[in-house]
């Protein structure tokens, strides 16, 4: 009832607005519809219309779209743009923007902080017209170090979350993501991991509670959600089962010092027989270390013949002498020294993992700017690896992973509390077995002009590691989406069809999802390229 006179009285107002405006903006009409409708809702509500975006100012527009798109191939022109981006200044702006959404039958995308691999919170490749709901205004974080607790919104970053816990106190600490300008709303919603992972598991396995907008536009707690919906939030990725509005998180204890270290192998220094060791021993190393690889390439020598370079950046949650014991027990291979070694608080190493050029030594205001530290074009691919790749498949991995111009691969460790929590515990499923999981990255500043030539060499590199990686399926993390590994073709694409990349990032898990996901949101309204579908049947009882 209620939602066919909305649409109605939607398409009264295009009409109007149309022969009104000479049909130059459709946003507009759009626009005052869902002003309408959300007063309509709400009518204590005040709904500045200054909270729209739409592309006939295009300085305004254009700039909050970029605002935090992180992938810069998906802002390109011929990328389809929304009719405008509603950025709510309350929780109550949100859920109503969300309840109209679904009335008026506009196809909705919600970005917390852009950082999408493949820009599902800003882009609709396959339904328009659509809008979006860009959280960023709601970014409060609400550190309780009594109970160690925080609820953040959304719009929040890892980098503010991560300062207001160590504002209030230098021995709480939370285990997200590395990077410091994820949005929170986004990151947790697939899983999410850092380098405290090894001791504390996934940010998603320490939430204690949620408030959600659902379909019906319903703002629903962990209480009022049920255990099924809040199991599928927690790991499932972003977009398909309603708006995360705010997180309540469980902080983690962490020593008043810890210590940072990165040592640089090249191939001319052994990296080869190096990286091979670091497989066998990384995910059974203290719990306390966490070292992953960065790989790159450098010219090796002075007549520019150019080498691999594998960087090991580490974080060990204790001082240096027992650092040192420990890689001296472990990994003496690396030849780790005291003088490789910083020691400085947890905000500290916040700030050097996440890749700041000054390090431990950075201002830590420096993460209330939220902004990334860098853009760029980029195509990535996820694997996970469950026994040590041979040294001879690693020369071949050189031989044409110098092939591109700026080759760029992370091998994140596993083990620890990531292989005690069992696989059905979160729709996050690459637990137990695996020993690390490999990023690949191809990065490219040049503008749109040759993509394909750096796409074709990352899907190549994927192609030649396919013996050395986990089979049936062929994991992949969600929150590197991979649109490669498929894609719904519309809002009717079946439960087989999705599980090309279902049950890659969600194993066993998969078809639990997508029943609770025909429970709570049976019309299918929360829909992107790699959605969780519905089972069609299971509609009206899950
Ligand atoms: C430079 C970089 C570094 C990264 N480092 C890490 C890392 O260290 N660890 C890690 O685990 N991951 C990492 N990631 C991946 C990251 O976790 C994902 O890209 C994540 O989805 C980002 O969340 P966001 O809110 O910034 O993204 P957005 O682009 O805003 O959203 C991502 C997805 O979630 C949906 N979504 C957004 N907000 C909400 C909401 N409030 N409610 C429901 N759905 C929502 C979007 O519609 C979209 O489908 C990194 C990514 C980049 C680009
Ligand atoms: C309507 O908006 C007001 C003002 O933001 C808010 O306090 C109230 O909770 C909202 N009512 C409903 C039913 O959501
Ligand atoms: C467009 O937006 C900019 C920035 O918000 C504003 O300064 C300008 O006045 C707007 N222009 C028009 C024509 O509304
Ligand atoms: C790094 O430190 C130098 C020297 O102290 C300073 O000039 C520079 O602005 C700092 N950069 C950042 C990003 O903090
Ligand atoms: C999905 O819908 C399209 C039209 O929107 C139709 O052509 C197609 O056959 C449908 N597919 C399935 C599997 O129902």
């Amino acid at each position: 009832m209620a939602s066919s006179f909305f649409t109605i009285f939607s398409i009264f107002l295009l009409v109007l607005f149309s022969i009104d405006s000479h049909a130059s903006s459709p946003s507009i009409p759009i626009q005052q519809s869902f002003l309408q409708c959300m007063s309509s809702l709400n009518n204590t509500l005040s709904i500045p219309t200054s909270l729209f975006y739409t592309p006939d100012n295009s300085s305004s527009f254009n700039s909050i779209l970029q605002s935090s798109a992180q992938n810069l191939r998906y802002l390109v022109p011929s990328m389809p743009k929304p009719e405008f981006i509603f950025t709510p200044l309350t929780e109550p702006h949100a859920q109503v923007a969300v309840a109209c959404s679904n009335r008026l039958g506009i196809h909705l995308r919600v970005r917390s902080g852009g950082h999408d691999y493949e820009g599902a919170s800003y882009v609709s490749e396959i339904e328009s017209p659509f809008i979006v709901i860009d959280m960023a205004q709601l970014r409060a974080v609400d550190v309780n170090t009594q109970e160690s607790t925080a609820w953040v919104q959304a719009g929040a970053t890892t980098g503010e979350l991560y300062y207001w816990i160590a504002e209030k106190s230098s021995i709480h600490g939370f285990p997200a993501g590395v990077c410091s300008s994820l949005g929170i709303g986004g990151h947790i919603t697939g899983g999410a991991y850092g380098s405290m992972m090894r001791k504390y598991g996934l940010a998603a396995d320490n939430v204690l509670d949620a408030r959600i907008v659902d379909a019906q536009g319903r703002t629903l707690d962990r209480t009022a959600m049920g255990e099924d919906l809040f199991w599928a939030i927690r790991g499932a990725g972003g977009g398909s089962f309603g708006v995360i509005l705010a997180w309540k998180l469980k902080l983690v204890p962490v020593p008043e010092k810890v210590t940072v270290f990165t040592v640089t192998k090249t191939l001319e220094q052994g990296a080869t027989r190096i990286l091979y060791k670091w497989q066998q021993v990384v995910d059974k190393l203290d719990e306390d270390l966490f070292i992953r690889v960065i790989i790159k390439s450098a010219s090796g020598d002075p007549k520019g013949k150019r080498t691999v370079t594998t960087s090991y950046n580490a974080l060990f949650l204790g001082d240096v002498d027992r650092l040192i014991q420990v890689m001296g027990k472990s990994f003496p291979e690396l030849g780790l020294t005291r003088n490789d070694c910083t020691q400085t608080s947890w905000i500290g190493a916040v700030l050097y993992i996440a890749g700041f050029p000054n390090g431990t030594s950075t201002p830590p205001e420096v993460l209330l700017q939220g902004k990334s530290l860098f853009k760029n074009y980029f195509k990535a691919k996820s694997d996970f690896v469950r026994a040590p790749i041979p040294e001879a498949a690693l020369l071949g991995l050189w031989n044409r992973y110098l092939l591109d111009e700026n080759p760029y691969m992370i091998w994140t460790p596993y083990g620890g509390m990531m292989s005690r929590v069992p696989e059905s515990q979160t729709p996050f499923p690459h637990r137990s077995g695996t020993i690390f999981k490999i990023q690949y990255v191809a990065s490219w500043q040049d503008g749109d002009k040759d993509p394909s030539k750096h796409m074709d060499w990352v899907r190549k590199l994927y192609n030649y590691m396919t013996p050395y990686v986990s089979k049936s399926p062929r994991e992949a993390y969600v929150n590197y989406r991979d649109l490669d590994l498929g894609m719904n073709r519309r809002r009717n694409t079946t439960f087989a069809e999705a599980s090309s990349w279902g049950s890659k990032y969600y194993k066993g898990n998969f078809y639990r999802l997508a029943k609770i996901k025909s429970r709570f949101d049976p019309d299918n309204f929360f829909w992107h390229e790699q959605s969780i579908p519905v089972i069609p049947g299971r509609k009206k009882n899950g």
